[in-house]
């Protein structure tokens, strides 16, 4: 039956990625709703055969939708998501006010989908974080065959992650140094961040741990249901328009053969495995084969450690660490008859 959905932060970056995903999907969609801020009053988006016009959030008077896609900051969650999902949406939710919140599951389809069931108590999902996403996609094939006792990883995440103002700052900071003139003043970002390397995502939350460092572990800790797991990172933005990089190491209980490892990525659903990195074969940001899936290249075992493992794991953060898992998680509650419309 058709769906009446709406997708609030429709102007940005993932919301702008879900349009185009929900273009091409099966999904049969009865009304779709585009709210942004009041900057973007009348905006037009052709949908299927339609035009939809951009509406104010804050003018609407009714928040009725089967399924309400949220991507427009945590403020605009935290206030509008309840309202939506007091009126019977499934508040699907791509920004971090309710990942922590035990009533809240946190979804990704391919990995922990009998959290779903949660969701009757609150009626929200909470879309983990883009790097979290890629991260448990690639690792669990891993964690459920073997004894992983410890992860170390540090992310390479792009201007995209900042939305269209990160993407817009990246390419007029390249612009102006290209041009010989002053680097701007950051806004974004902590520093420009066009020709340079930034060690910090979001703000500094304690102990010298950033915001984004400190969910990556607890979400997936939480994702992979592995709650004692030794889990530390580093997250790093990269002057890359689009594409997350991750390196991560995993120690291991057991020395396992590479071989093993291989066929175990290579089975996995949606993930792309470079077996052959001895000749130069392996994913980078740019030039993704495909969006919708997860990279995973340089798998090799540590020459000093048999128990130690590195990986590589690129995925486009806007399709596969967003949009499109938020898409997946409203796939998966519709089959499981969680959703209806009308
Ligand atoms: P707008 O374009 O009207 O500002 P991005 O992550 O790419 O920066 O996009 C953020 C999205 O969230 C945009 O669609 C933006 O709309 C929307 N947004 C930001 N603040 C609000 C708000 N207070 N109410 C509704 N939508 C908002």
């Amino acid at each position: 039956r058709a769906l009446d959905i709406s997708i609030i932060g429709a102007t940005g970056a993932v919301g702008a990625e879900l349009i185009k995903l929900l273009e091409s999907s099966q999904l049969p969609v009865s009304r779709l709703r585009l709210l942004a801020s009041r900057t973007s009053l009348g905006r037009q988006t052709r949908f299927r055969d339609e035009i939809c016009i951009v509406e104010p959030l804050d003018e609407i008077d009714d928040t009725q939708a089967d399924i309400a896609f949220f991507s427009a900051g945590g403020a605009v969650s935290a206030k509008y998501g309840p309202l939506f999902a007091a009126q019977g949406a499934l508040v699907i939710d791509n920004s971090n006010a309710f990942r922590m919140n035990p009533h809240v599951p946190h979804l990704v389809p391919q990995v922990n989908p009998d959290a779903l069931a949660v969701r009757l108590r609150s009626g929200i999902v909470a879309n983990p974080n883009c790097s979290t996403i890629q991260l448990v996609r690639a690792l669990i094939p891993l964690v459920t065959a073997f004894d992983v006792h410890q992860i170390i990883l540090t992310t390479y995440q792009a201007a995209s992650g900042g939305g269209l103002k990160g993407i817009d700052e990246l390419l007029e900071g390249t612009r102006s140094a290209l041009r010989g003139r002053a680097p701007p003043r950051a806004g974004h970002f902590p520093f420009p961040l066009a020709f340079n390397v930034i060690p910090q995502v979001g703000e500094i939350a304690s102990e010298g741990v950033t915001l984004e460092e400190r969910k990556l572990v607890q979400e997936s800790r939480k994702i992979l249901g592995l709650p004692h797991l030794r889990s530390t990172s580093t997250c790093v933005r990269v002057p890359v328009i689009n594409g997350h990089s991750e390196a991560v190491y995993l120690g291991l209980e057991e020395p396992v053969p590479l071989e093993r490892i291989h066929e175990l990525l290579a089975i996995e659903l949606d993930v792309l495995l470079y077996a052959d990195g001895s000749h130069g074969e392996y994913p980078t940001p740019r030039l993704l084969k495909d969006p919708t899936v997860v990279h995973v290249g340089r798998v090799r075992v540590n020459p000093e450690n048999p128990c130690g493992l590195w990986l590589w794991i690129v995925a486009d953060n806007l399709q596969v660490g967003a949009a499109l898992n938020a898409l997946l998680i409203a796939k998966l509650a519709i089959s499981n008859n969680i959703i209806g419309g009308q």
